[in-house]
């Protein structure tokens, strides 16, 4: 029997993706294993999601650390040595250093709660979507370059936004996609099938 891949998970709070993640793994839709999952928040939920799953967890906090780009080196370190072919930024809620970024070429994915190149580069796509008056958004999954939420784009799913929107509303129509779209990313991932040319990612049809 072959390896499974893989996965370290980086999370930074509710964990509602790396709940995804988990389940479809327990339902055999995802040919992964969470090799470990990376919190650089302590006492998040997503923490506990991840110890009643018996999954190993670290959490590694900023402070540890005097810059941003030595506190991204030791997550990298920690994903080297649980021997990590696949890197899942699952709402972790920081910009990789692009050296982070480098350490696993086209090994790193992100959910990103909008249809990506639109309101990209931060942290409240939804409420930026709903200012905006867009009638159509969504979420993106794509692959991490140095360049902020703009490398190439491996999945995306539309959802309309209604008259009786607030951003709470919008964000959770959006969410019930990333949990669809994350997972089946990964997969894709898993079997090998995803090929980058250029800016697109083939074989995702
Ligand atoms: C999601 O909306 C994700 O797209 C964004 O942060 C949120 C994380 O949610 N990057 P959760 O922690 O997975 O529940």
């Amino acid at each position: 029997m072959s390896e499974k891949l893989k996965l370290g998970v980086l999370v930074s709070g509710r964990g509602s993706n790396l709940q995804a993640i988990i389940d479809g793994i327990e339902r055999g839709e995802i040919d992964a294993e969470i090799a470990v999952v990376i919190s650089n928040h302590p006492d998040v939920l997503a923490i506990e999601r991840a110890r009643r799953h018996g999954l190993a967890c670290e959490v590694v906090t900023r402070e540890a650390y005097r810059s941003r780009r030595e506190h991204h080196l030791a997550i990298i370190d920690v994903l080297r040595h649980r021997g990590v072919e696949l890197v899942v930024l699952a709402g972790f809620d920081r910009v990789l250093h692009p050296e982070a970024c480098r350490a696993f070429p086209e090994r790193i994915i992100n959910i990103h709660p909008s249809l990506l190149p639109a309101f990209g580069g931060g942290l409240h796509a939804q409420a930026d979507a709903l200012a905006h008056g867009v009638k159509v958004s969504g979420c993106t999954v794509h692959i991490v370059t140095e360049a902020v939420d703009a490398g190439p784009i491996i999945l995306q799913a539309a959802v309309p936004v209604l008259d009786t929107d607030d951003v709470e509303s919008l964000a959770a129509r959006i969410l019930e996609q990333e949990h669809r779209l994350l997972p089946r990313a990964i997969q894709l991932f898993a079997e090998g099938r995803l090929r980058v040319v250029g800016r697109r990612v083939l074989g995702t049809d």
